[in-house]
């Protein structure tokens, strides 16, 4: 139900909609953005960061939750393991069920390798599964992956790892080709041929959507490949610690049974890290539109191990999360709302910034607009703005929102909200860790070798600030390249070891660091609470 402040701004709303069908608010310049972010983008908040006091990133800050667990002890800190009791043993072991460790596994697999997915929770729980508006790739004709480079290195503020975002556009054709020969039933003309729309920050309509179901298409296309391979897969068993040899090279990985807790040990030739995001760990109290797994358990293993992280201190809060109704409080509503037409304005019904700015000055503005100028809608959890889609099917005709955005539709008619009908309100939330652990452009860390990392676990494919679609577009990329390189890795393993646990433990000790937490986290705190009581 709607609240009174709710319904009178409402009514501003509608009073400024005739004026504004086929109106575009005018584009930030590029200095107007910088002071936008400083001012406003939670990433310029120094309160919410903290200095890394171990490891290969001492010295370099991070957001405070997970300079928390970089400062942990392991798990299996003081656990007397075995590991010459092998349970698993194979060529490629990869850590994460998502689209990235699909893929990963599937080109493995198909370069004759015996690989095998560990996932703490099901196949398929993933970040990838709750992807939205679509995934990018410059297959048309007035497109080439050269312009979709500049929109995100640009989009990125320039600081992608120019190599890495290469590789992301050269091969973005190929991924939509190889996900379309799996089955992924992407939307397309009679013709036959894609539909592509713009995301924000897009110079070219180069995103191919499923609905706006485009995340659990294509995890049930990956899916399917990996069940139909009979890769197999180990689900409800997290990787707790990677083991290293007498060399220092990846060999395997300690795992954990989430349900009884014991300890199982897999060697592996190549291990290949897909563990996705952090949303769980709501940096600076920010909701989050991830699933319960996204914990940065790939970031503070690969770290232990000694591996360098990259960007983490820049995360994607996207700027449209579910603001009301307070049960989907943080959730996605797709960007693809406004690239269809939606337009963000304040209370009283005024646009405050152009639609399809990029994700970060977007965020930006819509705090600005909350927080600086009083223009923010009321809500139970604190306030929102809106975004106005009604105007979507006055644009597009009767119809457009439950053909093209079905899942929202859906997701707000549970609570009696017709988006067809009355605006949304909206607040940024947490959605995308855009830095990560270091990669070359083969997928590999270099540091370590046969450590591999694929997804929104990797750092500098997107700069400081990630393009829509462009997440969907790495996993597949990266996890595939991941998987044919880790194939193909001639290896032989020596002696396993977990010397690295202990040299951490030592290093904490010596810097004076105790934080009584232990890591990976593997749950949200408030999950283990709940079981708790
Ligand atoms: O808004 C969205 O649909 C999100 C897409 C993405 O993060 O790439």
């Amino acid at each position: 139900m709607l609240t009174t402040p709710m319904l009178d701004s409402i009514k501003k709303v509608e009073a400024t909609r005739p004026q504004r069908v086929g109106f575009e608010p005018a584009r930030m310049t590029a200095e107007e953005k910088d002071e936008l972010l400083k001012e406003f983008h939670p990433d310029y908040k120094e309160a919410g960061f903290a200095v890394i006091g171990v490891g290969p990133n001492k010295g370099n800050k991070a957001p405070q939750e997970l300079q928390e667990l970089l400062h942990s002890n392991s798990i299996i800190h003081g656990a007397d393991l075995d590991l010459n009791k092998v349970t698993y043993d194979v060529d490629v072991l990869i850590i994460g069920g998502g689209g990235a460790g699909m893929s990963a596994a599937i080109e493995a697999h198909m370069a004759g390798a015996d690989a095998m997915i560990v996932t703490k929770l099901r196949i398929g729980d993933a970040n990838s599964m709750m992807a939205e508006g679509g995934i990018q790739a410059a297959d048309k004709d007035n497109d080439s992956p050269m312009q979709h480079y500049l929109d995100a290195f640009g989009g990125g503020h320039y600081a992608a790892k120019p190599e890495l975002l290469r590789r992301l556009v050269m091969d973005g054709p190929g991924a939509i080709e190889w996900l379309n020969s799996l089955g992924v039933m992407f939307d397309k003309k009679p013709d036959g041929t894609m539909v592509t729309t713009h995301g924000g920050g897009t110079s070219r309509k180069r995103m191919h959507a499923c609905a706006d179901y485009t995340g659990a298409e294509i995890t049930r296309v990956l899916r399917d490949e990996v069940q139909n391979l009979e890769i197999p897969v180990v689900e409800f068993t997290a990787v707790v610690e990677l083991i290293l040899d007498e060399n220092g090279n990846a060999a395997g990985a300690v795992l954990m049974n989430m349900e009884t807790g014991e300890y199982m040990i897999a060697r592996a030739k190549t291990v290949i890290i897909a563990t996705g995001g952090a949303g769980r760990l709501h940096y600076q109290g920010f909701p989050t539109s991830n699933h319960y797994g996204a914990t940065a358990d790939g970031l503070i293993l690969a770290y232990r191990a000694g591996a360098n992280l990259l960007y983490q201190d820049t995360i994607q809060y996207h700027p449209t999360g579910v603001a009301y109704p307070a049960q989907l409080f943080g959730a996605l509503v797709t960007e693809k709302v406004r690239s269809i037409g939606a337009m963000l304005l304040n209370a009283d019904g005024e646009p405050f910034i152009h639609p399809l700015e990029t994700r970060d000055v977007a965020c930006a503005a819509v705090i600005r607009e909350c927080l600086a100028r009083s223009k923010g809608v009321p809500t139970p959890t604190g306030q929102g703005v809106w975004l106005d889609t009604p105007l979507i099917e006055i644009l597009h005709g009767k119809g457009h929102i439950e053909k093209s955005i079905p899942g929202m539709f859906r997701m707000y008619m549970n609570y009696d909200i017709d988006m067809r009908e009355v605006p949304i309100l909206i607040y940024p939330t947490f959605h995308y860790q855009n830095g990560g652990i270091e990669i070359e452009a083969d997928g590999a860390t270099g540091k370590i070798r046969n450590l591999y990392v694929a997804g929104e676990a990797v750092g500098g494919i997107h700069g400081r600030n990630r393009l829509m679609g462009n997440s969907m577009l790495d996993i597949i990329v990266f996890g595939r390249l991941c998987g044919q390189a880790a194939a193909k890795n001639p290896v032989s393993i020596g002696k396993l070891s977990l010397d690295h646990v202990d040299a951490y433990a030592q290093e904490l000790k010596s810097a004076g660091i105790e934080t009584g937490t232990r890591s990976p986290l593997l749950l949200p705190k408030y999950t283990r609470d709940v079981c708790r009581s």
